[in-house]
């Protein structure tokens, strides 16, 4: 009974010290238009210039994950405005 107590502890304190510390984007977040278009702006305003602005076809939800993980820190973007433009492209690639 001991073990399994202190068992849980340390279970519950490997996933409070793992937990997600900085929100990397894993997923959707924003639905609001507001959020969108914002995403839609800084996608187009960030993301041109080292390159022409990709086509959010070219990715699936899953793909633009790995993508934006990439891509994002190169354009500087925060936490947030990665996020939005996450949401912005998948809002737009129909997948
Ligand atoms: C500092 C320069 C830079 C910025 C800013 C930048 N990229 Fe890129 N991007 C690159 C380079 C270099 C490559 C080719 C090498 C590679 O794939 O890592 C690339 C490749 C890509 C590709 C093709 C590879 C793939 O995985 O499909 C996509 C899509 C892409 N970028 C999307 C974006 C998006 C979206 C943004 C804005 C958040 C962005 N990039 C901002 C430099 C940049």
């Amino acid at each position: 009974m001991k073990e399994k107590i202190l068992g849980l502890i340390l279970v519950a304190l490997f996933i409070v010290s793992c937990g997600p510390k900085s929100i990397a984007v894993t997923g959707p977040k924003y639905t609001s238009s507001e959020q969108i278009n914002q995403g839609k702006t800084i996608f187009e305003s960030s993301c041109t210039k080292c390159h022409k602005l990709p086509n959010p076809q070219k990715h699936d939800n899953q793909g633009w994950i790995k993508t934006l993980s990439r891509m994002a820190p190169k354009a500087h973007l925060t936490d947030d405005q990665h996020q939005m433009v996450y949401d912005y492209l998948i809002s737009v690639n129909k997948k």
